[in-house]
């Protein structure tokens, strides 16, 4: 399985080839989006040839043709009748097309609540319930081939959940919970982006859907499920403690630790995640420190405060600490 340092490598890869990734779909519901896009191209095609016709005709053509032109019932039927009927068409076809990517889950059907905030995205995997049993951010793991429902929410303001090559955007919402589908039929790491803007670091609000098969998909759920080791060398154990001195427990939660905040990405497996601060950093010690040193430098405005005072090598062991939370 490739693994990309960042999303944005993700996405400057896949744009510089072609298919562009909306047309590269990846699963059924990314096929229904690339299906759609590639219908709608084509009659838009259709019209602008048949437009440019009737301009060569009414420009260049002769004087029987230009009459015919000029007669009323030419504007009735191609200024009126056809465009009435060519948008009802694409307007019943795209309504019916893009039905299933939003339908109501099915019995059994795994689901993951996924919350816009300013400016990355909070990650629950629910129980059978709908209650929330593992805790992420700003990366999805779901298995290949099956159909995966989201809960899409907002926090503070609208953003929006897009996965090109997996599925339709759909906007999240404060206050309303909108179901998004997605599958991806081949095993892969497939880069998403808010797609609404939010406020200052809108464009540096990535994240990633981890497509595993099957076996390797339980094999990491029941892995999640029993918890990461606790610090294993001394310097992780200072980082532990530095992370409860330094109050990073107040904005961020580490399961089965008394850091229980809320405010910011939960960091139970800070360690396992492909990018930092929401798909743009490659993820390792030295992104880490210097990302608790100084985000500000690196995402503008994210709601994080520069922690400058911390010694290089405290910097050191609280990026040993959380790269090991995995
Ligand atoms: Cu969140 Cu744009």
């Amino acid at each position: 399985m490739s693994q990309p340092t960042s999303i944005r490598s993700t996405l400057a890869e896949a744009l510089r080839g072609w298919p562009p990734p909306p047309l590269d779909p990846a699963g059924p519901m990314g096929g229904v989006t690339a299906t759609l896009s590639w219908v709608l191209f084509g009659m838009g095609l259709a019209v602008m040839l048949i437009v440019f016709g009737v301009l060569a005709v009414a420009l260049f053509g002769g004087e029987r043709w230009r009459a015919r032109l000029a007669r009323e019932r030419v504007i009735w039927i191609g200024g009126l009748a056809f465009p009435v009927v060519v948008l009802t068409g694409i307007l019943v076809y795209g309504l019916t097309a893009t039905q299933q990517l939003s339908q109501p889950s099915q019995p059994g059907e795994m689901r993951i609540r996924v919350t816009g905030e300013m400016w990355w995205w909070r990650v629950a995997y629910l129980d059978g319930q709908g209650r929330p049993m593992m805790l992420d951010a700003n990366e999805l793991h779901i298995p290949v081939g099956q159909p995966v429902t989201l809960e899409l929410e907002a926090a503070d303001v609208i953003h929006s959940f897009w996965v090109p090559r997996l599925g339709g955007k759909l906007d999240m919402i404060p206050g309303r919970r909108n179901i998004l589908r997605l599958q991806a039929d081949r095993p892969g790491v497939f880069a998403g982006q808010c797609a609404e803007y939010c406020g200052g670091p809108h464009a540096l609000m990535g994240f990633v859907v981890v497509a595993h098969p099957a076996d390797e998909f339980q094999r990491w759920r029941a892995a999640r499920l029993r918890g990461p080791a606790p610090a294993a060398t001394p310097l992780e154990a200072r980082g532990a403690q530095l992370f409860g001195q330094a109050g990073c427990g107040a904005c961020h939660a580490i399961a089965g630790t008394p850091a229980n905040g809320l405010a910011g990405p939960d960091l139970t497996y800070v360690g396992a995640r492909r990018s930092l601060g929401a798909g743009i950093l490659a993820n390792n010690q030295g992104a880490l420190a210097g990302w608790i040193s100084d985000s500000q430098a690196i995402k503008p405005g994210n709601r994080m405060p520069p922690y400058k005072m911390l010694a290089g090598e405290d910097l050191r062991a609280l990026a040993a600490y959380l790269a090991s939370r995995r």
